[in-house]
């Protein structure tokens, strides 16, 4: 949700701010831009559109500046044009900044200052913070008329006038043309890091602008600022306090974030689940004994063990994840347990308890309505985990404890790896819970064993890639899907339907396959595929019944099914298949043709399948 990148050292800034804006791309890609300062005078450079638009019109010959920030926007307040694109230079021309977040009382701030004789030239919010940072330095004197003390760096001291002001969620980077010395990042809501290198310091939304320079960095926390000198960088709270923060390694390495041959990655995050679904597991599962080890949640499993009430929450792809843990806990554990989507639970007044546990599903760790839901349940007295990708993200932090997937960046914007991910981490922990209660060590043994098999039973099903491609041109013409499982099944439709529809814009949903009789049966023509999941599960048979109603009304079925499973072959026009496996493991399996089947329609159509449109991978925006 926006990427924002500021380079600050003695070499040329314009090349590092854009391999980070492409870095960083993902995020959004809207519009980019990039302001570099050099004698006390600020470079502009904007556009609609990608990095590439903006390679366009930067000038042959590079910039010399050794500062500047750049800018990649996922848009909210403004269409996505020039005038409304990053970085934006205050009134009096001076104050240049770039923005990820969204200021919420902006309205009331750029009435106030229009008063005050400010212009604006964007529709955006952002123009707001920065005229706010040009008019407190100009005047050089506070709202309440005490002037800006003596000694002080009146560009940190106007920034902190701003902030005082302003509520909303933001990761910025800020420079003063008065001060080519000086950069200055603010963070609140939105993730803003500082890479430490030899003389020289990048800010960036994440790690992946930073890893190609310098593999340590801090973390800001809310309501933090850093301010970058000639002599290194300090930090403090917006409210002037010091604060210390440790300088911590980058977990991540460029080869992780690199396309390594694949064309896209969201190709190569479906080929790396074999490899990162071993890296989740490894040292976490003890078959032999039946059980799971979680570092990071052991000092929790006596509240979880005894809980009353599971509530899971979460967006989107994380969210099907949750609804896959729901039906785990309540099977294996026995603890009541539902999912919620974090964008409604916080305007509910939900019930949560002191013995509620509440575990927020992210892979970014930064998505805003999941972290507005993880602080409403803290703030009830709940036990809060987290299921994070990210290491050190928000989410990760604010959680009283948690587990991490382990699988490395996921740099697609449509999840894959993360979702399979987390599958696995919710499936060790509803079988240790269940270990805990009452679920016999000879089922857990099983269970476990199976889980371990997984990653090597994913690499199988990519031997039908050639097959899916061939599945997804044959029906590449129609405009509408429909997604149908039972059971375990029924979480992967709605993962299907999502996957297709994110990157393909191809119209699908997914449904219980039984609710189809209820009222979507009447869309089943022959131009509607119908992709069933029905592997040999306890709904076999039923799910068969409801592929014949389909098939009865002339409607085209594609068909995931269970590896050897002959009886199901006439009730396919299209076959899929994967290996066998218990029921609750099955999701980890029949999700992966799926993925598939998304990625090569999104191919096959011709759209960019990282990079779809209107879509960001984080959205750190409510
Ligand atoms: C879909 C997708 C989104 C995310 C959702 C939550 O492919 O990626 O639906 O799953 O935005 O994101 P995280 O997991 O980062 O909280």
């Amino acid at each position: 949700m926006c990427g924002i990148v500021a380079y600050f050292g003695k070499k040329q800034a314009q090349p590092i701010l854009i391999e980070g804006l492409k870095r960083l791309e993902y995020r959004g890609y809207d519009s980019a831009g990039v302001a570099l300062l050099k004698a006390n005078q600020f470079e502009v450079y904007k556009t609609s559109g990608r990095i590439a638009n903006l390679e366009e019109i930067l000038p042959e010959t590079e910039s010399r500046a050794v500062v500047g920030i750049g800018h990649t926007r996922w848009a909210t307040h403004g269409v996505p044009n020039t005038i409304n694109a990053h970085p934006h230079i205050d009134y009096t021309g001076k104050i240049a900044l770039v923005h990820n977040g969204i200021i919420e009382n902006y309205a009331i701030l750029k009435k106030w200052l229009i008063k005050e004789g400010c212009t604006f030239k964007s529709e955006t919010d952002t123009e707001v913070v920065a005229n706010l940072i040009g008019y407190f330095y100009e005047r050089n004197r506070a709202r309440n008329g005490e002037n800006a003390p003596s000694g002080s760096n009146r560009f940190e001291w106007a920034v902190q006038q701003a902030f005082n002001e302003i509520y909303g969620t933001y990761g910025l980077a800020i420079m003063c043309s008065d001060c080519p010395d000086v950069m200055i990042g603010v963070k609140k809501g939105s993730p803003l890091i500082l890479g430490v290198g030899k003389e020289e310091y990048i800010i960036a939304s994440d790690a992946s602008a930073i890893i190609e320079h310098t593999s340590q960095a801090i973390y800001l926390s809310d309501g933090e600022m850093v301010t970058i000198h000639s002599e290194g960088f300090d930090t403090k709270t917006i409210s002037n306090e010091e604060v210390t923060k440790e300088l911590k390694d980058i977990e991540i390495s460029l080869d992780q974030i690199e396309l390594e041959g694949f064309e896209h990655y969201m190709q190569k995050e479906i080929a790396e689940q074999p490899q990162v679904l071993e890296t989740c597991l490894k040292g976490r599962v003890d078959v032999k004994n039946g059980r799971v080890i979680l570092g990071g949640i052991q000092d929790k499993l006596r509240d979880l063990t005894r809980t009353k009430r599971i509530i899971l929450s979460a967006c989107g792809t994380a969210w099907h994840a949750g609804l896959v843990g729901e039906f785990l806990f309540e099977q294996l554990a026995r603890i009541p347990s539902e999912v919620e989507y974090a964008s409604e639970f916080r305007y509910r007044n939900p019930i949560v308890d002191e013995g509620t546990i509440f575990i927020a599903i992210s892979q970014s760790g930064e998505t805003a309505d999941t972290l507005a839901a993880v602080e409403l349940a803290k703030e009830r007295g709940a036990t809060v985990l987290g299921i994070v990708n990210v290491v050190g993200s928000t989410i990760a932090r604010t959680t009283d404890a948690g587990v991490y997937l382990r699988v490395g960046p996921e740099i697609g914007v449509a999840s894959t790896k993360a979702f399979t991910a987390q599958v696995s981490v919710l499936t060790m922990l509803a079988i240790e819970l269940g270990r805990r209660r009452h679920l016999s060590s000879e089922m857990a043994q099983g269970l476990l064993k199976e889980l371990m098999e997984i990653p090597k039973k994913v690499e199988q099903i990519f031997s039908q890639k050639e097959q899916t491609r061939q599945i997804a041109q044959a029906n590449i013409d129609k405009d509408n899907w429909l997604f149908l499982g039972r059971g375990f099944n029924y979480p992967v439709a709605l993962e299907g339907a999502l996957k297709l529809k994110e990157i393909s814009y191809i119209h699908a949903e997914g449904l219980p396959a039984a609710e189809m009789k209820h009222g979507p049966i009447a869309l089943i023509t022959d131009n509607m595929p119908a992709v069933f999941i029905a592997t040999k599960c306890s709904q076999y048979e039923k799910i068969i019944g409801n592929i014949e109603e389909v098939r009865a009304r002339g409607g085209r079925t594609i068909v995931v099914a269970t590896e050897g499973d002959e009886h199901i072959k006439p009730y396919a026009d299209h076959l899929i298949t994967v290996p066998d496996t218990v029921e609750q493991l099955q999701p980890l399996l029949t999700v992966v043709p799926l993925q598939m089947l998304a990625y090569h329609a999104a191919v096959l159509r011709g759209h960019d399948v990282d990079k779809p449109r209107n879509l960001a991978k984080s959205v750190t925006v409510e």
